[in-house]
């Protein structure tokens, strides 16, 4: 990967993020919609929250802003209000019931290759500023292949793809697994089966979609399990509550809590790769190569 020099900015941000512990950052992902992607985002920080992290949701869907609605939030500002300048990040942060910090999807924004440099650096800044001790960043994208959903992808440590038992499902994800491996050096990924009827259903999922990953591409998976389908959940979304919340001994928020576990082993970066605004320097640069790969 390229590396561009360092601006004065930027080593100056490098020496204060030094003090500060690094932060995982975790894309949430599926190709298709539908597919649970909202939910496993919400559930899994909360889940996470519960273990005594700091953690912050990022809604990067830009088309529909779902985990405000998800979690009954009416947020005033979101990132669009950071970028242009007239709040900052700890401003447009909300934070749920839970303690769970979530930052609103920029409604009007397209993508980042929409931004100036001017705001590009105002971004990374504002990033940088946050003084809060962040554990983990989670990132829930949009549905599709789009420059934005693979730029969060590629900047993320670790991406999580979403996959039930739907051909369209392991077809998507599958399409969205090549491009980011293929076009973009993503090789790590973690897969968890949503909406499962049974154990043997969600390791029937992930063993239809690494056969066909295994013979065309060069990647690592591992399997996260499986959430259940499960009409609890189905209720929680309804009440406007993270299921692991409203019915914590469901057998959807056991899975997410048993998730969260699991996501706590990784290994961390400890680098300064792993600090918040490297993670936005990351994915401004993914899409300037982008934009002039596509020229
Ligand atoms: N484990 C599950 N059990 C039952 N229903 C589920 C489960 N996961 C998701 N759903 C249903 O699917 C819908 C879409 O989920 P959502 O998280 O919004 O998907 P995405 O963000 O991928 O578009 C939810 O509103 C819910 O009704
Ligand atoms: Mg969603």
């Amino acid at each position: 990967m390229l590396m561009p020099h360092r601006t004065n900015m930027q080593s100056q941000l490098l020496k204060k993020s030094n003090s500060s512990k690094p932060v995982q950052v975790i894309a949430v992902t599926s190709g298709k919609g539908g597919v649970g992607k909202t939910n496993v985002s919400a559930n899994l920080a909360t889940a996470m929250v519960a273990n005594g992290k700091n953690v912050l949701l990022l809604d990067a869907d830009m088309g529909l802003a779902n985990i405000d609605v998800m979690l009954g939030l009416r947020p005033t500002y979101n990132l669009s209000h950071v970028i242009s300048g007239e709040q900052s990040l700890t401003d447009v942060i909300v934070e749920a019931q839970c303690g769970l910090k979530i930052i609103p999807a920029a409604s009007g924004i397209k993508q980042m290759t929409d931004l100036s440099p001017v705001q590009h650096a105002g971004l990374i800044h504002a990033f940088s500023e946050l003084e809060d001790d962040i554990d983990v960043l989670l990132v829930d994208t949009a549905a599709g292949i789009s420059d934005s959903v693979i730029s969060f992808c590629q900047a993320a440590q670790e991406v999580l793809v979403v996959v039930c038992d739907e051909p369209a499902s392991l077809i998507d994800a599958f399409a969205l697994i090549k491009v980011l491996n293929r076009d973009n050096g993503v090789q790590r990924f973690h897969i968890l089966a949503n909406k499962t009827n049974s154990s043997q259903e969600g390791r029937d999922i992930y063993s239809k979609l690494l056969n066909v990953a295994d013979r065309y591409l060069d990647i690592t998976a591992d399997y996260l399990g499986a959430i259940p389908y499960d009409d609890y959940l189905k209720k929680s979304v309804k009440q406007q509550r993270p299921v692991v919340d409203a019915y914590p001994r469901s057998r959807s928020a056991i899975a997410f809590k048993n998730l969260a576990q699991k996501a706590d082993k990784w290994p961390r970066l400890d680098s300064p790769g792993g600090h918040l605004e490297f993670f936005v320097e990351r994915l401004i640069r993914s899409n300037h190569s982008e934009s002039e790969f596509h020229k």
